[in-house]
């Protein structure tokens, strides 16, 4: 069962494709996504559906996040998040993964299910799993009243509106912020302090403006992308909280324009990767302004070495680059989220300068609601 958005937000509003669209569409849905949350006296965020109080919030001993494709790229993004800020142990799992792997469900584990659709049947199936052992599971789920939505015992709503497109752009934002905004929650009912709280808040009342900005580099990106359209192959590297960013931009890219990608740690290059290194093999190599960025840049070299070719996504300028996309600073935990939205639109305008049918990708569905 979905339950129906408005017909309004199905129209195409000018633009040729729902992906471009969807993809402009972030600024207002991030803001939807941050709206009548945030609780400025207690520096912390309400979120009315979670169905954990702050006893339960406090018993928490690890977070474990399930989903797939996009959504467990996001959950790469979500586990850090509640590592920095709640301090909690967390990872992301593919749910199909989980599920066939007998996993030990732990009773002080809080699962995490993540989903546009709330209709994935991995992810719907590890969710059963997980409940028939007693399991305590969240949702992080877009369409309301959807079978995931249904089956966990609370969650956090994502708000990114209906996602046409078969490639996540807005959902997977918008999930990402629904994890800082989790995150944020589970920190303040634990060790973070009101100033850091006050911080993140600051920083995500940012975030609409900063896409906003990012967006506007559109024309700049789509040369970029006519640039690197004939590669044999894209190499996709970052380090730490660049590199879920990495893992989401080089799927979307394999999506939407069939090019090949590989994502890496930028760390791993050295351990067999960089064996493929070439000049029609170019690396994005996403460059947070963090206390890795020295070690990205030595990253940058071992590729010049190698005569790659180099479009870094950064906070500054980067001259061991051939291009450097420029993004606008926020706090370093939030990094992930903004540095995102310039590789979508890089995966966009490749698919569009190869004359890639963008909306419906070959062999592809928007939801995969079968084993
Ligand atoms: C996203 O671009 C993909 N089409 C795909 O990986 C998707 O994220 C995955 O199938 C999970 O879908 P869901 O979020 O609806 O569960």
């Amino acid at each position: 069962t979905t339950v129906e958005w408005e017909a309004e937000s199905y129209d195409m509003g000018g633009h040729d494709t729902y992906m471009h669209k969807e993809i402009h569409e972030q600024v207002d849905a991030v803001d939807r996504v941050l709206r009548g949350r945030i609780d400025d006296r207690f520096s912390t965020v309400h979120l009315g559906g979670l169905n954990l109080d702050a006893r339960e919030a406090r018993g928490v001993r690890r977070v474990k996040i399930l989903g797939c494709g996009s959504a467990y790229h996001t959950g790469l993004i979500g586990a850090q998040l509640i590592e920095e800020l709640a301090r909690i142990p967390a990872d992301a799992e593919p749910a199909s993964e989980f599920r066939y792997r007998n996993p030990v469900v732990d009773p002080d584990t809080l699962y995490l299910a993540v989903s546009q659709s709330g209709e994935t049947y991995d992810t719907l199936a590890a969710v059963q799993e997980l409940k028939r052992k007693g399991a305590r599971v969240l949702g992080v789920v877009n369409v309301v009243g959807s079978a995931i939505a249904r089956e966990t015992d609370g969650g956090v709503y994502v708000h990114a509106g209906p996602e046409v497109c078969v490639v996540s752009t807005k959902c997977f934002t918008n999930t990402a912020v629904a994890f800082a905004l989790l995150a944020l929650h589970l920190g303040r009912i634990r060790d973070l302090s009101v100033a850091d709280g006050k911080r993140i808040i600051a920083g995500l009342r940012k975030l609409p403006e900063q896409i906003a900005e990012v967006l506007r580099g559109e024309e700049e990106i789509k040369k970029l992308a006519a640039e690197y359209a004939n590669a044999k192959s894209m190499m996709f590297v970052g380090r730490v909280r660049g590199y879920p960013v990495a893992r989401e931009a080089s799927l979307k890219l394999k999506e939407v324009s069939y090019v090949h990608a590989e994502a890496y740690p930028a760390s791993e290059l050295k351990h067999g990767p960089l064996a493929l290194i070439e000049p029609e093999v170019p690396t994005v190599a996403v460059l947070p302004d963090d206390d890795l960025l020295e070690k990205n840049r030595a990253t940058l070299e071992e590729i010049k070495a190698r005569s790659g070719r180099i479009l870094a996504v950064a906070h500054r300028e980067q001259e061991k680059a051939d291009h450097t996309i420029v993004v606008p600073r926020n706090e370093v935990e939030l990094d992930p989220i903004l540095m995102g939205i310039p590789l979508q639109l890089l995966a966009y305008h490749t698919a569009l300068a190869l004359g890639r049918d963008i909306d419906k990708p070959r062999n592809l569905a928007k939801s995969v609601t079968v084993e």
